[in-house]
Parts: structure tokens; C-alpha cells; sequence
């Protein structure tokens, strides 16, 4: 795929998924300022990466990323979230969110931690009962078991509790990958099997390999992250630079220094390209997003 046609894919990926999370947050009798605070923190911008991802697995399984919709809303839903607590006073304290106040500072601090208690539970929801989706039961099921691992304590939370632990503290490479594999890996594999799943016709061994791919790719994607929180001003990023540091994070760039994790990033993106080799052309903007997962800027 050609670079402009890429850039338009990205684009065509990240207005569906905005049109679908924008019509799921209009909905139902809910609170103002909770519905404010959700909509807030999900419909604020953001690179759509989880959503592009899930798009592009089931483009790599199919052809075309009609199934996906619900996916791509789903783990969006969850990133949401996911990131409305991270940015909080007793976790990272940030103040800036892709360019914006933090949902807890435009807000206040209980209605942010409910916003994050509400897009989780969401999320859950929408893969169970949305008519958007034309999975059985089964698939069903099996992608909730996939989300509900990725995002929990076997998953995501359970990075988050070892990056908060880490504070302070200097960890061998083994650590910190394992830590990045599961703070930012977990959840970005589950957008790509999520993905993959919605077609109902993904084989198992079309599985593994995806998942092989995401999680080189998501690791490399925390790489790229711990990079930008050094190199990139916060005018570029919509974060607070250098905050890591300011906060005593062990990180890729503390461990290893700058160039031996562009290096170890660079690798990974390789080693995730050669893990989808038996695709064909369909998985071409899986491939570009991989690319795009470790050189972007932003
Ligand atoms: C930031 O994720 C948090 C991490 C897991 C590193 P993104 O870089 O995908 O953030 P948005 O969604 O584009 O703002
Ligand atoms: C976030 O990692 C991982 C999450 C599960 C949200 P970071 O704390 O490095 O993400 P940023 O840099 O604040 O976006
Ligand atoms: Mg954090
Ligand atoms: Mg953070
Ligand atoms: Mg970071």
C-alpha cells in the first residue's frame, strides 16, 4: 500500500470509529456530568491506534474491516479508561492529555474515577449485547474472556501495579519488557485478536500469529513511548514532557539509553513484520500500522 493510501486508510479507520463512539456516548439516561466526563476523555482526539489495529486484523483475515466496528470501539473504550486513571494525582499525576486539561483537572477527581469505572464496564456491554455485531454467542464470549485478561489483573492492571512499584527503583530489561507487555502489550494484543475474532473466520493459527505480531509490536509501542516522553515536547505529543523522569520511572531510556532503545525498538519492529509472513497483501496496512507504531513522532 502506498503511503498517501495508507494515510487515507488511517484516516477512513479513525472517522468510523469516532462516528461509532460518538453515537454510543450519545446515548441512554445517564448523569451530565458523568456523560461530560466520558465523552470528554474519549472523544478528546487521540491517534486511534487500538481502534486502527483492530480494523487491520480483520482486513487481514477478510479482506475488509466491516465486522470490526464494535471491537475498535471497544478497546478504544477501555484505552480511555485506562488512561483517565493513569493520568490521576495517585498515579501519575499529569495534568496534560493529548493536549487538553486531564479529564480529573477539566472535572474533579471522583467524577474522572467514575468516567474510567463507566467506559470499562461499556465496553463489556457493547461486545455482549451490540447488534452491531454479527458474532454467535461463542465468538462473543471469547472476545469479552480475551478483553477482560488483556485489561485485568493478569493484564494491564497488573502493569500498571508493577509501574507504580517500580517507582524509585532501577529494573533489569527482562523486567521492564515484562512490565510494557503488560501495561500497553496486553491490551493492544486484545485489539488485534478482538479484531481477527469479529470476522468469524479466523483460523487458530491465524490467531497466533497476530498475536505473535502484537506483541512485538505492542512492546515496541512502549519503547516508542518511553522514547517520545524524552525527545518530544509536549506540544507535539499532548503530554507533559520528560514527566517519567521527573517521576523516577524506570524506563527503556533510563535502563538502556536513547540509542540502545531505538535500537531494540527498531528490532522488534522487524521481528513483528516477520511474524506475519504467511499473510498476503490484505494484512499490507497491519504491516504499514507497525511501521507506524514505532516511528511515529506523536
Ligand atoms: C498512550 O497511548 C498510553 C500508552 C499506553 C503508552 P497512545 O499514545 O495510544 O495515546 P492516544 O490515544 O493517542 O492519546
Ligand atoms: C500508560 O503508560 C499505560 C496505560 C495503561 C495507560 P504511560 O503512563 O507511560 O502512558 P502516558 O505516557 O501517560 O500516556
Ligand atoms: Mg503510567
Ligand atoms: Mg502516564
Ligand atoms: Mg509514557
Amino acid at each position: 500500500v502506498a503511503q498517501a493510501s495508507f494515510q487515507q486508510w488511517l484516516q477512513t479507520g479513525q472517522q468510523r470509529v469516532q462516528q461509532v463512539l460518538q453515537q454510543q456516548l450519545s446515548q441512554g439516561a445517564v448523569p451530565e456530568r458523568l456523560r461530560a466526563a466520558m465523552q470528554y476523555a474519549v472523544l478528546n482526539g487521540g491517534k486511534r491506534l487500538r481502534p486502527l489495529l483492530a480494523y487491520a486484523a480483520a482486513e487481514a483475515i477478510a479482506g475488509n474491516t466491516e465486522s470490526a466496528d464494535v471491537p475498535a470501539c471497544a478497546v478504544e473504550l477501555i484505552h480511555a479508561y485506562s488512561l483517565i486513571h493513569d493520568d490521576l494525582p495517585a498515579m501519575d499525576d499529569d495534568v496534560l492529555r493529548r493536549g487538553q486539561p486531564t479529564c480529573h483537572v477539566k472535572f474533579d477527581e471522583a467524577t474522572a474515577i467514575l468516567a474510567g469505572d463507566a467506559l470499562q464496564a461499556l465496553a463489556f456491554e457493547l461486545i455482549a449485547s451490540s447488534s452491531r455485531l454479527s458474532c454467535g454467542h461463542a465468538t462473543r464470549l471469547q472476545m469479552l474472556c480475551e478483553l477482560a485478561q488483556a485489561s485485568g489483573w493478569q493484564g494491564m492492571v497488573a502493569g500498571q501495579a508493577l509501574d507504580i512499584a517500580a517507582i524509585g527503583t532501577v529494573l533489569e530489561e527482562q523486567q521492564l519488557s515484562h512490565m510494557h507487555n503488560l501495561k500497553t502489550g496486553a491490551l493492544i494484543t486484545a485489539s488485534i485478536v478482538l479484531g481477527a475474532l469479529s470476522t468469524n473466520v479466523a483460523t487458530a493459527g491465524q490467531i497466533a500469529q497476530l498475536r505473535r505480531f502484537a506483541q512485538l509490536a505492542g512492546l515496541a509501542f512502549q519503547i516508542q513511548d518511553d522514547i517520545l516522553d524524552v525527545e518530544a515536547s509536549s506540544e507535539v505529543t499532548g503530554k507533559q514532557q520528560g514527566k517519567d523522569a521527573h517521576l523516577h520511572k524506570p524506563t527503556y531510556t533510563s535502563i538502556l539509553g536513547v540509542p540502545a532503545a531505538k535500537q531494540r525498538l527498531s528490532q522488534l519492529a522487524d521481528e513483528a513484520e516477520s511474524a506475519l509472513r504467511d499473510f498476503s497483501h490484505s494484512a499490507d496496512s497491519l504491516r504499514q500500522l507497525g511501521r507506524y507504531l514505532v516511528q511515529r513522532r506523536a
